[in-house]
C-alpha cells in the first residue's frame, strides 16, 4: 500500500514509518519539523507542510496515489496544552478536521484508495466528529 504518514518525522511516527517500510510498503511522510527531524525519515519521501494546510495534503494525497493515512501530527506537550491550551487544540482537534477534511477532498476529485476499507472509516469518523459535540475532543 501507499501510505500517508501525518507526523511521519516524529517520534511514534517515524517508528511506524520503519516498520511499515519494513513490511514493503510506500510511504511519504507528512511534517512541519517543529518537533520532527528530517533525518527520522531515513531517507523516505517527505513533504514538510503543516496539516492545516488541507490543500497540500489534499494534492499530496492525489500525487502519490494514497491508500491510507497514519495520522501522529500532534502537540503532545501536557504540560504545554495546559499553558497553552488554544494552541493544542487548534493544532490536534482543527488539525486533525482538516486531515479529514483533505481525504474526503482527494476522494471527491477523484482519487481513489486501493484500500477499499479506509471509505466505511472515513465515513463514519466523519460523520461522527460532526454531528457530535463529544467528537470533537
Ligand atoms: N510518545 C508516546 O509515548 C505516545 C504514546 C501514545 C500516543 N502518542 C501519540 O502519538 C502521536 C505522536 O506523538 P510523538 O510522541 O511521536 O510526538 P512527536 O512530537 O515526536 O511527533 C509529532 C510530529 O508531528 C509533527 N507535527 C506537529 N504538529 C504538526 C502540524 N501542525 N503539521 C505537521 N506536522 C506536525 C512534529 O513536527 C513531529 O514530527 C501523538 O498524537 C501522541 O499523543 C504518543
Amino acid at each position: 500500500m501507499n501510505i500517508l504518514l501525518t507526523g511521519g518525522a516524529g517520534y511514534v511516527g517515524s517508528a511506524c514509518l520503519r516498520y511499515m517500510r519494513q513490511q514493503g510498503h510506500e510511504v511519504v511522510a507528512y511534517d512541519n519539523l517543529t518537533t520532527g527531524h528530517r533525518l527520522a525519515v531515513d531517507g523516505a519521501k517527505l513533504i514538510v507542510g503543516d496539516i492545516s494546510d488541507t490543500a497540500l495534503l489534499t494534492a499530496t494525497l492525489r500525487d502519490m496515489r494514497a491508500d491510507a493515512v497514519m495520522h501522529f501530527a500532534a502537540e503532545i506537550s501536557v504540560e504545554e496544552s495546559v499553558i497553552a491550551p488554544k494552541s493544542h487544540y487548534r493544532n490536534n482537534i482543527y488539525g486533525t478536521m482538516s486531515v479529514l477534511d483533505a481525504i474526503r477532498d482527494a476522494n471527491e476529485l477523484g482519487w481513489k484508495p486501493a484500500f477499499r476499507g479506509i471509505k466505511p472509516i472515513i465515513e463514519t469518523a466523519w460523520k461522527w466528529h460532526r454531528n457530535h459535540p463529544d467528537g470533537y475532543t
